[in-house]
Parts: C-alpha cells; sequence; structure tokens
C-alpha cells in the first residue's frame, strides 16, 4: 500500500483513456514536437487564468524549482526557506551550489516574516514557499508573502504543488508583483505524476529567461498531448478532488482511532500525524507490513500519510494499533 509520496489514487477512467489513446495514435513520433510547447502552454494559461507568455513548462515541479534555483543562483549564493519543508530544496540548492537557509516556522506555524528578512544577506537570491506546505499541510496565509515579495530583494517563489486542493493562490498577483513566480504539478490533482509535468508561472520577462535556461523540447509529444487532454476536461479532475476531499475526512476519523496519534489539519491530500512514539519505528513496522507512509524525520515524532481509499486507510489504521498494542504489550503497561 503506497501513501508515501502524496500521488492520487485515481488513475484516468478507462473510457477516458480510450479517447486519450485515439488522439496519441495521431501524435507522429519520428517529427520532434513543439519546442515552444504552445498549444499545453495555452492550456495552462486559460487553466491557470495567465497570458502564454507567463507559462514555462517542464518535467514536474522538482525541474522547475529546480530551474528557478539554477536561473536565480550562482555558486555561493543563498536560498531561504521555511522549514520544515519539501525535502528536495536542500537537494536542488547543492546541485547548483548555491546554499540553503532554513528558518524554522513559527509557533504555530505561523510565517517568520522578520526572521526571514533578518536572514536576507548580500547572497540572498531566492525565496522559496511552499504553499500549503508540504510536509505539514497547513496554509498560511498570503498577506505575509505578499509583504515578503516586497521586501525581499530578490525572487520569491512559491510551491503550489497542492494548490488544487485549496484553491487558494498568488497566481494573480503574479507580474503586479515583478519578483513573484508560482510553481505547480500535475502530479497530485490531476492524477498524472506518472506524466511528468509542471508549470510555473512567471512575470513575462523572467518566464522568458527561464525558457533560455532549457535544453530544447523539454516535454516529449506524447507527454504534451496527455497534459492538454486533462487539462481540457477539469471535470476529471474536479471529481477526483471531491473523492479526495471526503476520503481525507475518512482518513482523519480513522487516524483519530490510533492511541496516540494526532493527525493535524490539512488543506492538501495528505495528513501529518504526531505520534507518542519514535516516528522511525512505526515507519519500519508498517513497512514491513508492506504499507509505505513518509517518515518525515523530524523530531522523530511525525509521519506523513498521503489521503487513499477508505480500505487502506482501514488497514493503516488497524496496523497503527496493533503496532501501539505491542508497545504497550513490551512496556508492559
Ligand atoms: C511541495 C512539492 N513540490 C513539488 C513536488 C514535485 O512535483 P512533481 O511531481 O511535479 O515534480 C512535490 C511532490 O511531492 C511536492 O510535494
Amino acid at each position: 500500500m503506497k501513501l508515501n509520496q502524496n500521488e492520487s489514487p485515481f488513475d484516468l477512467p478507462p473510457e477516458e483513456r480510450a479517447l486519450l489513446a485515439e488522439e496519441l495514435k495521431a501524435v507522429p513520433l519520428n517529427r520532434y514536437p513543439d519546442p515552444e510547447h504552445q498549444a499545453l502552454r495555452q492550456s495552462i494559461a486559460a487553466s491557470a487564468g495567465a497570458a502564454p507568455d507567463m507559462v514555462v513548462v517542464a518535467a514536474g515541479a522538482n525541474a522547475l524549482i529546480e530551474l528557478l534555483i539554477r536561473w536565480a543562483c550562482g555558486p555561493g549564493d543563498q536560498v531561504l526557506t521555511v522549514s520544515p519543508t519539501y525535502h528536495l530544496y536542500g537537494r536542488f540548492a547543492s546541485m547548483n551550489r548555491a546554499e540553503l537557509i532554513d528558518i524554522p516556522w513559527g509557533p504555530s506555524f505561523v510565517l517568520p516574516v522578520a526572521e526571514l528578512l533578518g536572514a536576507v544577506g548580500p547572497r540572498a537570491r531566492l525565496l522559496l514557499l511552499c504553499r500549503p506546505n508540504n510536509p505539514t499541510g497547513h496554509l498560511f496565509p498570503a498577506g505575509p508573502v505578499l509583504e515578503l515579495a516586497e521586501r525581499f530583494p530578490g525572487v520569491v517563489a512559491v510551491d503550489e504543488a497542492y494548490f488544487d486542493f485549496c484553491r487558494d493562490t498568488l497566481a494573480p498577483f503574479v507580474g503586479d508583483a515583478p519578483n513573484l513566480v508560482v510553481v505547480r504539478t500535475m502530479s497530485k490533482a490531476y492524477g498524472a505524476a506518472g506524466l511528468r509535468v509542471g508549470y510555473a508561472l512567471a512575470p513575462p520577462a523572467i518566464a522568458g529567461s527561464l525558457r533560455d535556461l532549457q535544453a530544447p523540447y523539454g516535454l516529449g509529444g506524447l507527454t504534451q498531448v496527455t497534459a492538454t487532454f486533462l487539462l481540457r476536461r477539469p471535470h476529471i479532475m474536479e471529481r477526483h478532488r471531491g473523492a479526495i476531499l471526503a476520503n481525507r475526512d475518512d482518513l482523519a476519523r480513522r487516524l483519530g482511532e490510533v492511541p496516540g496519534a494526532t493527525a493535524l489539519p490539512s488543506a492538501t491530500n495528505f495528513l501529518l500525524v504526531r505520534t507518542d512514539c519514535s516516528a522511525d519505528a512505526l515507519d519500519r513496522y508498517l513497512r514491513d507490513r508492506r504499507i509505505l507512509v513518509r517518515n518525515v524525520r523530524w523530531e522523530d515524532r511525525h509521519i506523513r500519510v498521503s489521503v487513499g481509499t477508505p480500505d487502506e486507510h482501514a488497514e493503516l489504521a488497524a496496523a497503527m494499533r496493533a503496532f501501539h498494542g505491542e508497545r504497550d504489550a513490551e512496556q508492559g503497561t
């Protein structure tokens, strides 16, 4: 059971897959695809309410975050973020020999605006915020982000990988704020993690220079057509999104039945669970039973669980209760 990567439990329904197969049949494999990704960028622009020249596409939000760091930072430059957050930011910074500066969340996961501004030095180039945040699942207000965009000397990038689950976005401010960039993905609510499509919305000048830094033909023709197909059928995403939100309540209810586990409120398709035991030990126990969750390695007291199906939630909760029972028996409590 795979509840560790915040994927969608729902794949494309068979009747839609048959329609997609028809469209894919018409894609020539012997010709290079559109290097400008025009049809896809137009579909994204229409769905995000932006202009096509503000859209940059790449093989997943990961590729866009790495691109942003590569574009903004030379060796030794700094990327600021608020942690705990998406664990790959550090990897993408070090790939570019940039330094990641981690500022901890304030009490109750408040955005630490003063601390972030206080950490700005001459080499600060990029502020990377995940909103809603992974792995905490919380949505922080937009106002302080806009305040930071005004006062931060570099680019402020907001990773909205989980935007579809909360519909709270900074996209309408992109362009008015000259240094604000939003990054999104089709891996979550669109159920297309295997497709590898993400996009950034950026002021046209920034979007143009990001595109200039990409190798040509970033996305293959089959990928471009599939992503456009999905964006033209938002009802599929809406249906799956609705089911995921309902399943999130089911997961919270199931976890509520596990002694010692507290699921935090979430604006995403996953729940952060605080445990009263070692998260390492719990993760190992679940893994031995072929249940994959994410050990977020935070105080050894947190696991992150993706929203799955009610059957999966019941099995997970039963395993967590069994772990708790065995631990209590060992401790003689
Ligand atoms: C916050 C965040 N950003 C980016 C990504 C990666 O998205 P993609 O699959 O589009 O590369 C993830 C995936 O889990 C994520 O949680």
